[in-house]
């Protein structure tokens, strides 16, 4: 298959990664809200199924699919621009910032939300499930990923791209701090 037939095909997958990646971003956040408000282990566990369980085959498959094809069109049409290789770098960083801030302390908690632990969530687990620094990390990768799609529709100049990727990691970072509504079994949870 030639270029010019192959070329859209390929940005078509590529847009489909980020849909994937954005869909994946907004299982996670969905599945965040639910572990907030657990208070019993069967809850937590549904919730962690659909945090931790689809968002890990998701967006590393969104990843793997935005990653190779934005390669494709790269080498075929573009060269190694600034705004590309400011994307290259912000992948490297959103999967770091979901390594620390999500993965490590989500991978502490799911064991001990094994099947085996029906009944109410301990105190230590309902506090490590509503630890503010995993909402932290949501927020500042879905800003992320929102200035990589600036990047991708403005193909900026480097410095500029730069500087995209500082602003919309900085926002996501604030926005972490601004707390969730806090529900029902929260308030509970707070005053007892
Ligand atoms: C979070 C990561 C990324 C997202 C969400 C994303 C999303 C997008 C979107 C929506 C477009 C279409 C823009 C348009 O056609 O005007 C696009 C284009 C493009 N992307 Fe990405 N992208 C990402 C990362 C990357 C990476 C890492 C590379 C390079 C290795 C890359 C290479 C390209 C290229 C070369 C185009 C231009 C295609 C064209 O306009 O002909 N992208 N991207």
């Amino acid at each position: 298959m030639n270029t010019t037939v192959l070329y859209p095909l390929v940005l078509f997958l590529h847009i489909l990664g980020a849909f994937g990646l954005i869909a994946a971003i907004t299982l996670e956040a969905i599945g965040l809200r639910g572990l907030r408000r657990a208070v019993r282990s069967d809850d937590a566990l549904m919730w962690f199924g659909i945090s931790r369980g689809l968002v890990l085959r998701l967006a590393p498959a969104s990843l793997g699919l935005i990653l190779i094809t934005g390669l494709y069109l790269t080498a075929t049409a573009w060269g190694p621009k600034g705004w590309i290789l400011v994307a290259l770098a912000s992948l490297v960083l959103l999967a770091v910032i979901g390594a620390l801030g999500t993965g490590i302390r989500m991978a502490r908690v799911g064991p001990a939300l094994g099947p085996a632990s029906a009944g109410p969530l301990s105190d230590d687990l309902q506090r490590a499930l509503r630890d503010p620094i995993l909402l932290t990390s949501l927020r500042t990768r879905l800003a992320i990923v929102l200035g990589v799609v600036f990047l991708m529709s403005a193909k900026p100049s480097a410095v500029v791209s730069l500087l995209v990727v500082v602003l919309a990691t900085a926002i996501g970072l604030l926005a972490g701090q601004i707390p969730l509504r806090r529900s029902r079994n929260e308030l509970r949870a707070g005053v007892g």
